[in-house]
């Protein structure tokens, strides 16, 4: 198989202002511009922001995403964001199913997929978060927690759909701690989601999903991370709010890639 470019992601969360976030992403931009044959790039800035930063993208490279939709499509759901808005506001992906998502706001495996078909429907493509919290991990349930958030959030979708969707691993217990899973144990479980969409699919068409890791994903140690030809990029939460730390950790990825082309 022909070794394909990472994807980078940067997740903002709810954090920065307008003028901060522009400031941040021209500084992504400029760095992204000498790499863009050589790492695939995304953005995920907080909704307020999204057109703002938007424009600042332009014709980069670099796709604007969304940090969550609604999974209706219009309607009386106050606070609520849908996917058409979001397409309207030139966003091309979304996270779905993100942790922060699922513990905080309690979403459960059948929300997450009914909000994955909604995008998928309206043309958007999706960055399935996957991952076990500590407790589970302990307890030597991650690779069941994880099999059961995938195969529940891929409930009814058919194969042709698989390549819109990019899956994130990121254990709950590595976000935001400093504490990053080790190289090898995040390969190993990349290595058990593409078992399983080999299972649930087949291999073709599971080959169109790229598995990337995410948890205290940094300059530092993107690197190591990358060197596992199963890590396919990262999504980054803290460190994408550095522009020298997202641009070091785009480098790494150009450079992971150059290396796999040999
Ligand atoms: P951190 O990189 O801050 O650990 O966050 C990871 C994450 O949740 C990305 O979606």
């Amino acid at each position: 198989m022909h070794p394909r470019r990472l994807l980078i992601g940067g997740n903002w969360k709810m954090n920065g202002d307008l003028a901060g976030g522009v400031e941040l992403a021209e500084a992504v931009v400029a760095a992204f511009d000498p790499l863009n044959e050589s790492v695939d790039a995304v953005l995920f800035p907080p909704f307020p922001y999204l057109q703002a930063i938007g424009r600042v993208l332009g014709h980069s490279g670099i796709r604007l995403g969304a940090q969550d939709c609604s999974s209706e499509a219009n309607g009386a759901f106050t606070g609520d964001v849908s996917a058409e808005m979001l397409v309207d506001l030139g966003v091309s992906q979304v996270i779905i199913g993100h942790s922060e998502r699922r513990h905080i706001h309690k979403e459960s495996d059948a929300l997450t997929c009914e909000k994955l078909h909604m995008a998928l429907e309206s043309g958007l493509q999706v960055m399935l978060c996957v991952g076990e919290t500590g407790e589970e991990r302990t307890a030597g349930q991650a690779t069941a927690v994880v099999q059961r958030q995938l195969r529940g959030a891929l409930n009814g979708l058919k194969a042709d759909k698989l390549a819109s969707i990019t899956v994130a691993y990121e254990p709950v217990w590595a976000i935001g701690t400093g504490k990053s899973a080790t190289p090898k144990d995040a390969a190993e479980a990349h290595d058990a989601i593409r078992a399983d969409l080999e299972h649930l699919y087949d291999r073709p068409s599971s080959a169109a999903v790229r598995i990337l890791y995410g948890g205290s994903v940094n300059a530092a140690n993107a690197p190591s991370l990358f060197a596992h030809l199963e890590i396919e990029g990262a999504l980054v939460g803290g460190a994408s709010l550095k522009s020298a730390d997202f641009a070091s950790i785009l480098g790494s990825a150009a450079t992971a890639f150059k290396g796999r082309r040999g």
